[in-house]
């Protein structure tokens, strides 16, 4: 088994929406949008979005391969207002369903904490998910996640309810 990991570029764009497609297929709750409407998702504009990380010092997104397949990735983006310019959040990990037990997401997690702690001047790294994402909160707790809070409720998808589930982690000392 082959997995590489590097930032994705701009032409990885139809790679990334069919990701995200997959992964709402088989986990609805994973994120706060419907495959439907990751389905009508712009290619220029996924395409600028990469970019953007692409060409920024404080935000990265990683993505792993297998075969030439994008199978997995992460972000993360530092607050750029003056006031939360402290802090950094990761959002994702989301690996497709084929590809997961095989340690690509306690990776992509690993990989995003330490990005985030390698920027000058970040205090705090955040993350917050569906309550429902079982497997991605066991992993953020192993790599030194605390839980910090929970908006009850707040995802509604076919009529069903998920929490809100807020991590985050300090810098260690
Ligand atoms: C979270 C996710 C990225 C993990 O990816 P992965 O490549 O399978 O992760 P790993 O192989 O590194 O580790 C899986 C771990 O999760 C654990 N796990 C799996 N299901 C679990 C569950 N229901 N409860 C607790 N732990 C669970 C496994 O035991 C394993 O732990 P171990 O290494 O101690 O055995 C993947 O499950 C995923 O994409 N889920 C759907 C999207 C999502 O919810 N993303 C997070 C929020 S956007």
């Amino acid at each position: 088994m082959n997995i590489q990991y590097k930032e994705l570029e701009k032409n990885d764009a139809r790679k990334l929406i069919n990701l995200r497609i997959s992964v709402l297929n088989t986990d609805p709750y994973s994120f706060s949008i419907t495959e439907d409407e990751e389905t009508q998702a712009s290619e220029e504009v996924v395409q600028s979005a990469i970019e953007s990380y692409a060409n920024s010092p404080n935000k990265i997104m990683l993505g792993a391969w297998m075969d030439k397949e994008l199978v997995g990735v992460v972000g993360v983006e530092r607050f750029e207002n003056k006031i939360e310019n402290h802090k950094a959040r990761i959002w994702g990990p989301y690996v497709n369903k084929t590809s997961r037990g095989k340690g690509i997401g306690y990776y992509l997690i690993q990989k995003a904490r330490d990005f985030s702690f390698s920027l000058r001047g970040i205090e705090i790294v955040s993350f917050d998910t569906s309550s429902e994402s079982k497997s991605a909160i066991s992993l953020f707790k192993k790599l030194g996640f605390q839980e910090t809070g929970v908006l009850s409720r707040a995802l509604k998808f076919d009529g069903k309810y998920a929490d809100l589930l807020f991590m985050q982690m300090s810098k260690p000392t």
